[in-house]
């Protein structure tokens, strides 16, 4: 498929790289751009040469929010009929892990879709924020419930009801971003991590990305069962087999994903 708002690569093998590419609006997610990008996720998610996504934007700007000219003249009735939103749960249809590379503007919905990542790795340059209520109305693609289970229910208010905005420095104190790197090499270090986790077994990696992220939808004791059928599932796998083999022999693996 033809892309007319991102751009799709594979800086290394295993990796498959989505760049948003509308830099002239701040990369501004309009509906277009989001279909493009789900469309590629789910085919670098089906592809079994890929381990691991990144989804990024340039350096200004990973995503300055959904997009405020193609909604302006919404409404209610619209919005309620097209219901574009629940295009945005697509990504909890994506297995393999996806990392949010972020630089410059991360604000509205490109926060949004940072959260909905796996793993964010920040430039020193990244600044978070859900601006929305500047616009009369509040966030809609989860910045209300991710991000307080990200960084807690106080600053969560203060982010969302009086547009403060967060440094690359403070996400990380406040666990929303797993680490913050020179804006030179954000990009770099994003693939390093995805090239790490594509290395290792998928089907081992897909279990573990589910099972964390039942822990948000599941009381304590549901996830312990969950995580621990997940466990005696990839005792069926010929990784499991290999990856324990390997470890007594003192060599590498060499995973077949299956
Ligand atoms: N939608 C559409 N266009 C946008 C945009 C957005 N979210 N953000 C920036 N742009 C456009 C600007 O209109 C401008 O275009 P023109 O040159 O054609 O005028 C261009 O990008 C550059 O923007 P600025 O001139 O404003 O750049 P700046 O460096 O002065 O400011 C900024 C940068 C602080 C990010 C500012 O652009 C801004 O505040 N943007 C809006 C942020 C926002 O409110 N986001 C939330 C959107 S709503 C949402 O996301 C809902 C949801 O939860 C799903």
């Amino acid at each position: 498929m033809e892309y007319a708002h991102i751009l799709i690569e594979v800086p290394t093998a295993g990796v498959g790289l989505i760049r948003f590419n509308r830099p002239k609006a701040l990369n501004a997610l309009n509906s277009q751009l989001v279909q493009e990008m789900f469309d590629a996720l789910t085919a670098f998610d089906g592809d079994d040469t890929i381990g691991c996504m990144i989804v990024t934007g340039n350096e200004k700007a990973f995503a300055a929010g959904a997009d405020i000219k193609e909604m302006a003249e919404t409404t209610y009735v619209e919005m309620f009929t097209s219901d574009n939103l629940t295009d945005w749960s697509a990504f909890n249809k994506i297995g393999k892990p996806v990392i949010a590379a972020v630089s410059g503007y991360a604000f509205g919905g490109g926060c949004e879709i940072a959260m909905m990542c796996d793993m964010i790795v920040a430039s020193e340059t990244a600044v978070f924020g859900q601006p929305e209520i500047n616009l009369g109305i509040i966030p809609g693609g989860g910045g209300t419930q991710r991000l307080i289970r990200a960084v807690g229910k106080a600053l969560a208010m203060e982010i969302i009801l009086a547009d403060r905005r967060l440094t690359a420095q403070e996400a990380l104190h406040y666990g929303l971003v797993n680490r913050v790197v020179p804006a030179d090499v954000y990009l770099e270090e994003a693939i390093k991590l995805a090239e790490k986790i594509a290395s290792l077994s998928h089907v081992a990696v897909r279990m573990g990305k589910d099972a964390i992220n039942r822990a948000y939808e599941l009381t304590l004791q549901e996830g312990l069962n969950y995580e621990k059928r997940n466990f005696y599932l990839l005792f069926g796998t010929e990784d499991k087999k290999e990856g324990m083999a390997a470890f007594i022999e003192k060599r590498k693996p060499t995973w077949q994903h299956k």
